[in-house]
């Protein structure tokens, strides 16, 4: 029933600089594949085959690897080379892409309002493509999300603990607990200072939205640092007791930063490429 996926890539990625002055953050490589191709293929897992891209200056890369690359093909065409190909022509084959740009990047709210027109009136998921998310015992991340959402029929956002001294890297939410490891959102900061903080349950880059979210980013002011904030609108969504947060089943690796990146490979490597699960 959900079959849109929005995926906001348009950021400048100044935590890896200089690798992100001319190069997507969403195409670093962990392993062999870039980020946002392991987001696509747990997007298509969970049954989410429209796939939109907001880009923006410098990311031509993005729309270069979701396509067919004509001489590659020709050159190893009947080669057993051809099995590293397997895993991107899957996604070629079974999903669309759209894409549109940012050109002010005013921040994440902004960047999903700017995908509105891909996306028109109906519930779809977000995933941010450098939270890399795994779950090796069973459904990945947005299938246990999609899952949920038929149940309920409301925004859903994934959740994780975090050390409350890190509080201050994510919006941060105060629920009534519903069910296995489900809370009833009721309030949400925005990078709260530990003291300041309602828990130490943190968003991360996995939501599912219902449409009537693109207004209330229309009436979102800009927040700290000029920049429209989606947990903005997410909080008048709460209000309204229409936000249920999920503290998901796996592993998510912050791949935005050099620490969490350097362990989503170490484990990409171990578990999928040392596997020959890798492609
Ligand atoms: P981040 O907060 O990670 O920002 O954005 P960033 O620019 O990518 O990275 P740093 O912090 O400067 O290193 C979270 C997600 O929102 C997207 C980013 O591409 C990333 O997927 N985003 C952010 C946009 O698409 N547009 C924006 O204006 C801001």
């Amino acid at each position: 029933m959900i079959k849109k996926c929005l995926f906001p890539a348009a950021g400048y990625g100044t935590r890896f600089l200089p690798a992100t002055k001319a190069m997507p953050k969403e195409m670093l490589p962990v392993v062999n594949k870039p980020l946002i191709q392991y987001g696509v293929e747990e997007a298509l897992d969970a049954g989410l085959t429209e796939i939109s891209i907001v880009t923006g200056r410098g990311k031509r890369a993005l729309e270069d690897h979701f396509d067919i690359s004509y001489e590659l093909e020709n050159q190893i065409k009947g080669t057993d080379k051809e099995k590293y190909l397997v895993g991107i022509r899957k996604l070629l084959d079974e999903c669309s892409f759209s894409y549109t740009r940012q050109t002010e990047m005013k921040g994440l709210g902004h960047a999903i309002l700017t995908g509105r027109p891909l996306i028109g009136d109906e519930p779809f998921a977000v995933v941010l493509a450098d939270d890399l998310c795994v779950n090796l015992e069973g459904d990945g991340v947005l299938t246990q999300m999609v899952k949920l959402y038929k149940q309920y029929r409301c925004t859903i956002v994934a959740i994780q603990e975090v050390d409350p001294q890190e509080t201050q890297k994510y919006g941060v939410i105060a629920g009534d607990l519903i069910g296995d490891d489900l809370y009833r959102v009721r309030n949400m900061v925005e990078k709260p200072k530990p003291e300041d903080a309602p828990s130490n349950l943190a968003i991360i880059g996995r939501y599912i939205l219902t449409p009537d979210i693109f207004k209330l980013i229309e009436e979102t002011e800009p927040g700290k640092g000029g920049e429209i904030q989606i947990t903005d609108a997410l909080m008048k969504q709460a209000q309204d007791g229409c936000v249920i947060a999920y503290k998901f089943k796996g592993t998510r690796f912050d791949c935005g930063g050099a620490e969490g990146y350097i362990e989503a490979t170490n484990f990409c490597f171990e578990h999928f490429y040392k596997t020959g699960k890798a492609y």
